[in-house]
């Protein structure tokens, strides 16, 4: 007799893979698909990273770091913060990926029934965290330009709304907000008195100038970022945060009973990191960024992405999915709007990927934009 499986918690109900997952069950079909939805970088750990990390791991630095993170990486990490804002008066928590200080954060500042403003598209995990710890997500449509507007963020502020989650430059639209907005922003948070959560991972990926950041216009944001996207060492599991002292210090509690602290011999190679020069890589995704938005604009409605390496067209006929089932039988993958959001009217563009991909990809999608 078949064993019943073990009872899953009811939590689990609150959260839902079945979107991507999709996508990639009709991908494991193809044979060599045109693959723009990778949402990572496609190069490599710049070589200097590598040796670090290696020379580490033979000098011995297997063992456990201080939760909050190596004290030699903290101050470099402080440093280069310094050098961007001119003074920084907040500790620095280095967590495993801005996965993880997204995680810490949620568990440390949300009760059940707390309401989090979450701009309409977002970063998948915002939505499926905010709901696994009981919280509820109240999304704000920013369609069709997915700007930042203070008059939208006001109107879905109640008597619950703890936190606001920011995303600059953001998965999935490459949108870059101003300086402008991000002030519209913080005035509505700090009227409101919310905790802004600036998820600002891309911040190197930033096209047409550097992408303000929401930390120096407000005294309760927690600014994440990280190496992963920077340094293509996603599986490397890095991050820092900085925010409100005691909040820092909640999640480094956090951290010590969970994932006690980031992984020891790559917090030595990120000082390394930090010392790399990644602007090539970021010339490249630049004209990546020009190419298929150039290649595409003419058949698609697309707001011009200015950073990350995304773009979010309207899907021609309206629905995200079919479009996407269209454009993966035809070999292109892409991903349903839908996954990033409450309607599912647009697709996922990422172009992590090299110019012949880039090239086959545009020619396939527009053929598909036509017929
Ligand atoms: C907006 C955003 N935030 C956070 C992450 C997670 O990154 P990390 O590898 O640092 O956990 C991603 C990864 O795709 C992302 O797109």
């Amino acid at each position: 007799m078949a064993e019943s499986p073990p009872p899953l918690a009811e939590r689990m109900q609150r959260i839902d893979a079945s979107g991507i997952r999709k996508v990639f069950d009709l991908a494991a079909k193809l044979a060599d698909p045109i693959n723009l939805s990778i949402g990572q970088p496609d190069f490599d750990v710049p070589q200097v990273c590598k040796e670090r990390a290696i020379e580490a791991i033979r000098a011995g630095a297997n063992r456990y770091t201080v939760t909050q993170g190596d004290a030699a990486l903290r101050e470099a990490v402080a440093e280069s913060l310094r050098q961007e804002f001119g003074s920084l008066d907040s500790p620095v928590l280095i967590t495993s990926g801005v996965s993880g200080g997204l995680l810490l954060a949620f568990l440390a500042t949300i009760n059940p029934g707390d309401e989090v403003i979450i701009p309409d598209p977002y970063f998948v995990m915002y939505k499926h965290l905010v709901n696994l710890i009981g919280g509820v997500p109240v999304f704000v449509d920013t369609y069709p330009d997915f700007r930042l507007r203070a008059e939208a963020l006001e109107a879905a502020v109640t008597r619950r709304s703890r936190m606001l989650i920011l995303n600059s430059p953001a998965n999935p639209t490459g949108v870059v907000y101003t300086a402008d907005e991000l002030r519209g922003a913080s005035d509505v948070a700090r009227r409101h008195n919310l905790l802004v959560v600036s998820d600002e991972i891309y911040n190197a990926f930033a096209y047409d100038g550097p992408a303000p950041s929401a930390w120096p216009l407000y005294d309760r944001v927690l600014l994440l970022r990280g190496f992963s996207k920077t340094y293509g060492m996603t599986g490397w599991r890095l991050g820092y945060c900085i925010g409100p002292e005691h909040l820092i210090g909640a999640m480094t509690t956090l951290q010590q009973y969970t994932f006690v602290c980031a992984p020891a011999p790559f917090q030595a190679a990120a000082i390394t990191a930090l010392e790399t020069d990644a602007s090539e890589h970021i010339d490249l995704f630049r004209r990546r960024r020009d190419l298929i938005y150039d290649g595409l604009r003419g058949r698609f409605n697309i707001a011009k992405p200015g950073g990350a390496f995304y773009m979010f067209p309207e899907a021609p006929g309206g629905s995200g999915t079919e479009f996407v089932s269209r454009a993966v039988e035809a070999g292109v993958l892409v991903i349903p709007g839908g996954v990033f959001s409450e309607s599912d009217s647009h697709f996922r563009i990422a172009y992590a990927a090299d110019r012949e991909t880039i090239e086959r990809g545009i020619e396939v999608l527009n053929r598909l934009a036509d017929g």
